[in-house]
């Protein structure tokens, strides 16, 4: 049994890690704001004594150290999540990114507990070196095009990391999220094309595709998600270094509208939205996106199973169990 920290634990992939950690018989703290996740996530833990909710922020160094200080390890998923988001909000999503982070490693540098920092598949950015191996080459916009700031805040949150541990010897490891889905996706949250699609498709209404569909993501079923990111915590191989966490099937999207509409049972119609339109004029779009997950096989023992046809009735499930939440997004 280990104390272990969360932070961004009531959001949609740390309550599935907190869940799975609990399981597991660890004693849990989660740290978060509530900026974006949900009280709902986590409160099937409360009255457990071995889990306990902080509310504050990953900002606040002074909580952050103090919490560190009681725990063994620290899951650091808090976070400005997503592309629209930092594009909405560029300066908050810069400093909580990277203050954050900075924050959680100078705590866990007084202590030694390992930090496992919570990256992401943007890192790649436009690289047409698919699929993406971590030791390849991202391809990163210039700096006018505000959207490349996500990949950047996540890029320098691994670099930061990998720094303390070469030059202190803190064990980090970083682990580069592929498009998650599942239970509790967030439809106001990072800007899922799943969640639209779901949210849009239990609504009757046309499924809105940005640009003309044909752009590839790699959609990983959270329960893979989790699996992934404790396996990287518990090894020691792989320390100091980035780890895909994602399912390597490339799926357009259009053919991700077909399969959300076969899971929900609906023949609505698909709308092509321009690029410009939701994001703005300077947008840059990211073409191809899926891992190579050689590594994390390698390394960790570790490998996504559950496919988006396997996956996906779950999510259209609590979808459907929430309904009413959706209809008021
Ligand atoms: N969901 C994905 O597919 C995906 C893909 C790539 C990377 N990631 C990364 O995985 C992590 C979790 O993402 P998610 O999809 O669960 O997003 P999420 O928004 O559901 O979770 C992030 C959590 O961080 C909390 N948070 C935000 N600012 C905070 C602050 N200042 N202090 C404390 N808590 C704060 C939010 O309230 C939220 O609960 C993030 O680091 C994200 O960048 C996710």
């Amino acid at each position: 049994m280990q104390r272990l920290l969360v932070t961004g634990g009531a959001g949609f992939i740390g309550s599935h890690l907190v869940d799975a950690l609990v399981d597991a018989g660890h004693e849990i703290i989660v740290l978060d704001d509530l900026s974006v996740g949900k009280r709902h996530n986590f409160a099937h833990h409360l009255g457990n004594a071995r889990f306990q909710f902080v509310e504050g922020s990953v900002l606040d160094a002074r909580l952050v150290g103090e919490l560190i200080a009681q725990v063994d390890a620290i899951y650091h998923l808090a976070a400005v999540v997503g592309v629209k988001y930092i594009v909405d909000n560029p300066v908050r999503g810069m400093r909580v990114n990277i203050r954050g982070t900075e924050n959680v490693l100078e705590a866990a540098q007084r202590t030694g507990a390992k930090v496992l920092v919570a990256s992401s598949s943007e890192v790649y950015g436009k690289s047409t070196q698919v699929p993406f191996r971590e030791e390849d080459n991202a391809l990163l916009g210039a700096t006018s095009v505000p959207r490349w700031s996500y990949a950047l805040s996540k890029m320098l949150d691994e670099h930061l990391a990998f720094a303390y541990t070469r030059q202190t010897g803190l064990p980090t490891v970083a682990v580069r999220y592929f498009n998650a889905y599942g239970p509790r996706l967030d439809p106001k949250g990072y800007g899922s094309v799943i969640a639209r699609f779901m949210t849009q498709a239990l609504c009757g209404q046309p499924l809105s595709v940005y640009g003309d569909g044909l752009q590839t993501r790699s959609f990983t079923c959270v329960e893979d998600t989790v699996r992934g990111t404790i396996a990287a915590m518990m090894s020691d191989r792989g320390v100091g270094q980035a780890f895909n966490i994602g399912y390597p099937m490339e799926v357009t999207i259009v053919a991700l509208a077909d399969l959300v509409r076969d899971a929900v049972g609906t023949g609505v119609d698909v709308t092509y939205i321009p690029y410009e339109r939701a994001f703005g004029t300077d947008f840059e779009e990211a073409r191809r996106r899926c891992p190579d997950v050689s590594r994390a096989r390698a390394l960790l023992g570790f490998e996504a199973s559950v496919s988006l046809s396997d996956g996906l009735p779950a999510t259209v499930q609590w979808f459907k169990e929430h309904r009413d939440e959706l209809n008021s997004a």
